[in-house]
């Protein structure tokens, strides 16, 4: 395999010097204690770690890379697992180095509105921390039940809420990260503004475990909305659906999350959950969800939220009338991802375009699927132009299927970038989709980026074969 390195194989020497680093009991190296540190949720795929450390601090983590910077081993950062881009699989064995024992909520600061915390904390922990506080901290991938906040960091996680409230990057006001070479940076901190130097924060955030190791958070957050409502509009067609989005905006709506599922979508995670969905019969779906504080005005923007859509051509508009049905509808929503992993093998692309393209790329990765004869199942955030086209196997042979995937993708992709898309705009790029870099950017931007990488690590040893295509 080419790219960085030579790495150095993980000797009995080098264990010795990680149980030194962080304490004997959190060094696995039994082939069953590393098995669970070989896969994330990308795909079926896995592989073995030479060794799996789990520290406590900073300080920990910063004698862990002091060794694998001085001996050449390649390390791989883990939090939650749940990337599906591939970021924490270990491609060159080495060392996974997994945050999942820094899970401490530090502080929730009230007066500045500001949470700071450990990077193995679950999303959802905090939400629901802080939210007993009367606070917000909008970020919320599907996975929030079980995704940490490094990680979310590590990926810029997105979620059905970055429609109103951005993505995990505009939520990050500061962090401490230990640099491969085991020194430690603090950029930012509780801080609403900051224009000195440049963002070491924005670029740590989205980097994938390439750069540092982050070992602390410094999360923005604000009053928590009092309302919120949503409803479901059936389309008879996907790209009636996909074009009331853009309606709902020329309205002069800004809904706190905009979906969209087409039937197989909502069908496979109702099935999985066993839960009946209504509107399920249709050909698409949209989810929207107003919040705010007020109750009147939250009723009165459902409603013409209501409206534009019948208008666009939805056969029906559903308000589920408890919060309790509400959850109900979310929480098969974000099982769609599961759902899909539990019915084939399959290759999710995480296409976004501008918002005012949906219709063009959901008409499109239908038709380039069907030419090919392979199916797929497309669901995401509508109102951030962010689709999910997962494709899959179900009983094609798997000759066909190998031959027919690369291609597929790359024709997706192609159609995504000549849309004035992008080719990830939540999942990240990781192992499994470093090949389609140059689909969407320039050599000199692949240049600018290799460049940063060799600046934070100028010994590759920070998960390596990510994110950058192969030279
Ligand atoms: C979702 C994950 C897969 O939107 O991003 O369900
Ligand atoms: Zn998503």
């Amino acid at each position: 395999m080419t790219g960085p390195g030579p790495f150095a194989r993980v000797t009995p020497g080098i264990l010795e010097e990680l149980r030194a680093a962080c304490g004997p009991d959190w060094v696995l190296v039994t082939a069953e204690d590393r098995e669970p540190y070989g896969s994330d949720e990308t795909e079926d795929l896995w592989f073995d770690p030479e060794v799996v450390v789990r520290p406590r601090t900073t300080e920990e983590v910063s004698a862990i890379l002091r060794v694998a910077h001085a001996r050449r081993v390649p390390v791989t950062p883990r939090a939650g697992g749940t990337g599906l881009s591939g970021g924490a699989l270990p491609v060159r064995g080495g060392i996974v180095l997994s945050v999942d024992r820094m899970d401490s909520i530090l502080e929730i600061d009230r007066e500045n509105l500001v949470a700071v915390v450990e990077p193995g904390v679950i999303t959802q922990t905090l939400q629901e921390a802080v939210e007993a506080a009367g606070l917000y901290y909008p970020p919320d991938p599907a996975s929030r039940g079980s995704c940490t906040l490094g990680g979310n960091v590590a990926e810029n996680a997105g979620g059905p809420r970055a429609a109103k409230y951005g993505v995990t990057k505009d939520w990050i006001l500061g962090l401490e990260a230990v640099l491969p070479d085991g020194s430690v940076v603090r950029p930012g901190g509780k801080l609403l503004k900051n224009r000195t130097g440049y963002s070491l924060v924005q670029v740590l955030v989205g980097s994938e475990g390439t750069l540092a190791v982050v070992t602390r958070i410094w999360l923005k957050l604000i009053p928590l909305p009092r309302f919120r409502r949503c409803l479901l509009a059936p389309f008879p067609d996907l790209e009636g659906a996909a074009a009331g989005v853009a309606r709902i905006y020329g309205a002069g709506l800004l809904p706190a999350a905009l979906e969209f599922m087409e039937r197989d979508a909502i069908r496979l995670a109702a099935e999985h959950l066993r839960t009946p969905v209504p509107g399920s019969d249709a050909d698409a779906l949209l989810l929207l969800e107003i919040d705010g504080n007020h109750e009147a005005s939250v009723e009165a923007d459902l409603g013409t939220a209501g409206e534009v859509l019948l208008a666009a051509g939805a056969t029906d508009c559903l308000l589920p009338e408890s919060p309790s049905k509400q959850a109900d509808l979310w929480k098969v929503r974000r099982a769609i991802g599961e759902a899909v992993k539990k019915t084939s093998v399959y290759k999710e692309e995480d296409t976004v375009v501008p918002r005012a393209a949906l219709p063009a790329l959901v008409a499109g990765v239908k038709g380039i699927c069907a030419r090919a004869g392979v199916r797929v199942v497309c669901y995401g955030h509508a109102g951030d132009g962010n689709i999910h086209c997962n494709v899959l196997r179900m009983d094609l042979d798997e000759a066909a299927w190998n031959e027919r995937l690369p291609g597929v993708v790359e024709e997706i992709f192609r159609l995504t970038v000549s849309l004035g898309g992008m080719i990830s705009g939540e999942h990240g790029i990781g192992w499994t989709q470093r090949r389609y870099l140059p689909l969407a950017l320039p050599p000199a931007e692949i240049a600018v980026m290799r460049a940063l990488k060799r600046a934070f690590d100028p010994t590759g040893i920070l998960n390596p074969d990510k994110m950058l295509p192969e030279e």
